[in-house]
């Protein structure tokens, strides 16, 4: 999906697949439109090859081609290939792989010139102008849980590597805050508190103990359940008394909401439920009109291909749903918010209905047909959060964890952890707090991001907080390590991105160097298939990289130094990035 037309400046994938585009032109003219397939190779032949040549030969053998089988194609694209600085040999093996060896002048100098021309010059090039990530999105006067946290972490995430790609995001918090439970909650609001306008989460304490308390009224005393079937029917009305209710109710949800956001340091843009409920009977009309939406059982429901129960859009009893919330967002999102890409993250367990209003909305050719073509609605789901034992995530008390509670656990441990290394005396009070949020927050993140997003995930704070292993932890160490290489060689590093060369000569050095350069074509992988995993591979994998030229090239003090040290600088420029995009504050002290 990303732009060939504009240099991929950063992406070695791309400019290697366009001189081989080149070639496969050459080599076989009667086939103009093949694509080039290049990968990255582990293999010791090369960096990158070109795989093109055999399923190229199963479309030209036996058709009046001069070529004797598909080792004598890939022996063709080689020949082929436009002459550039970026390679420095090729070679073909086997049934015509054709492996090519990146030249390390050529390596080392785009390092330097993104060190001189910032990383931004290596974000990845995307042809949309605009996306939606629905994401956290919890509900109103119900518990944030475990799922809306890895919701959060995901889609911020994923905002800030489209971010990253100059793709302008709405980052929106599609909070569930409509529906008939809130005419129960305004009811007891009123019957709690007669001055309910002075109300604030204080005086209700916990909103969730006041949402069972209420529940708990409805389901027992009728004369209150009928006051409360009139109250929501007031509130749809707009009257002025309910709306205030209710928007006290969502505020105090808010602000608990926020306390984990503030942590976490995402920034979300609530259009809730609500902000969608007027343009709801229109669509359904407008549907209905295109014949989309039929009668089934009192309900009116759309039918869609392969699924064998019906989405439901308007409910027996004549009111909206959850589905029907969701086709006038997604409306709203392509044709108010002009949004080519929409992002939902949510639990696994949410596939199918996404699934069907895609679907219907493909159906309503509010869609292409393709899922390749933008405009395009994405559904990136997750597993489970589990806890030690292997059940679903909860406290000892077998109550629902709160999520502030969580993440503060987080802080406090690496503090302690910190606190045992001596760091207390070391450092002021400001720069121990603010190393243990960023360790302990980020720990929970990477916990989360590391894995494919769609396995469930044990949560466990020994594991994350460890700092050995692929942990936040560990890397953030790294980090620290690498500024504290630079900062003890008493060198100025702006200075020697200026005036210094760097050079890739040693095996490990070249192998770093080469790691660097494919940030690029990761952060590209992980954004268009939505899979941040991908990105916290890369970034454990550069340090082993790091490690290893660490271990093996002397850096202060050494005939190299001045290259080594921008090396090390690269790398932790890079480093920091990835950081950036995963959401985690990096340290730079240890
Ligand atoms: N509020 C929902 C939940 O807690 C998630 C909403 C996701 N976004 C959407 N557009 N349906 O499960």
């Amino acid at each position: 999906m990303a732009n060939t037309s504009e240099e991929n400046s950063g992406n070695l994938k791309k400019q290697l697949a366009k001189l081989f585009e080149a070639s496969l032109r050459e080599t076989v003219p009667s086939k103009h439109d093949v694509e080039p397939l290049v990968a990255a190779c582990t293999a010791k032949f090369g960096d990158y090859q070109c795989n093109n040549a055999m399923s190229l030969w199963s479309k030209i053998k036996g058709k009046n081609t001069d070529f004797k089988g598909p080792p004598a194609v890939g022996q063709a694209i080689m020949k082929n290939l436009p002459p550039s600085e970026m390679i420095e040999s090729c070679s073909v093996a086997g049934p015509g792989f054709v492996n090519v060896v990146l030249s390390k002048t050529w390596l080392a100098e785009k390092i330097q010139n993104m060190l001189v021309d910032g990383i931004d010059t290596w974000a990845p090039k995307f042809s949309i102008k605009r996306a939606v990530v629905d994401f956290s999105s919890p509900n109103i006067a119900k518990e944030m849980h475990v799922g809306h946290l890895r919701s959060t972490i995901i889609g911020d995430t994923l905002a800030r590597m489209l971010e990253f790609s100059k793709v302008d995001v709405l980052r929106r918090n599609h909070v569930g805050d409509w529906g008939t439970q809130f005419g129960m909650l305004i009811e007891f609001l009123f019957e709690k508190f007669p001055n309910f306008e002075d109300v604030n989460e204080r005086a209700i304490g916990d909103l969730q103990a006041f949402y069972k308390a209420s529940k708990q009224r409805f389901d027992t005393d009728s004369a209150f359940k009928e006051r409360a079937q009139k109250a929501v029917v007031c509130l749809q009305g707009g009257e002025p008394k309910y709306r205030q209710a209710w928007a006290q109710i969502c505020d105090i949800s808010r602000k608990e909401f926020d306390k984990v956001y503030q942590r976490l340091g995402v920034h979300l843009e609530e259009k809730g439920e609500s902000f969608y409920n007027p343009f709801i009977p229109g669509l359904i009309e407008g549907l209905s009109n295109k014949g989309l939406v039929q009668e089934s059982e009192g309900a009116r429901v759309i039918f869609i291909e392969g699924i064998n129960i019906p989405l439901i859009v308007v409910k027996s009893d004549g009111g909206y749903n959850y589905a029907s919330t969701d086709l006038a967002a997604l409306w709203y999102r392509l044709n108010e918010d002009k949004a080519e890409w929409i992002i939902y993250v949510t639990d696994v367990g949410q596939q199918q209905h996404f699934d069907m209003v895609f679907k219907a909305a493909k159906r309503a050719g509010w869609l292409p047909a393709g899922d390749c073509m933008f405009p395009k609605a994405s559904h990136v789901g997750f597993g489970l959060v589990l806890g030690d034992d292997g059940k679903r995530f909860r406290t000892r008390a077998t109550e629902v964890v709160r999520l502030v509670d969580l993440l503060d656990e987080a802080k406090t441990r690496s503090k302690a952890a910190l606190v045992e290394r001596g760091k207390a005396e070391e450092w002021t009070e400001e720069e121990l707090e603010q190393t243990a949020e960023a360790i302990g927050y980020g720990a929970i993140k990477y916990a989360d991001l590391k894995n494919n997003r769609l396995t469930n995930y044990t949560f466990n704070y020994d594991q994350m907080l460890n700092d050995k292993g692929n942990t936040a932890v560990y890397l953030l160490y790294a980090h620290a390590r690498i500024c504290s290489i630079i900062r003890k060689s008493g060198k100025d590093i702006e200075e020697l991105k200026k005036t210094g060369v760097l050079v890739l000569a040693h095996p490990d050095e070249r192998a770093l160097g080469l790691h660097l350069l494919q940030f690029a074509e990761t952060v590209e992988e992980a954004c268009t298939n939505l899979l941040p995993n991908v990105l916290c591979e890369y970034l454990y994998n550069l340090s082993e990289y790091f490690t290893k030229f660490y271990s093996n090239c002397q850096v202060v003090g050494s005939a190299e130094e001045t290259s080594r040290l921008l090396l090390c600088e690269a790398t932790a420029v890079v480093m920091r990035k990835c950081f950036f995009l995963l959401g985690i504050v990096p340290v730079y002290k240890i």
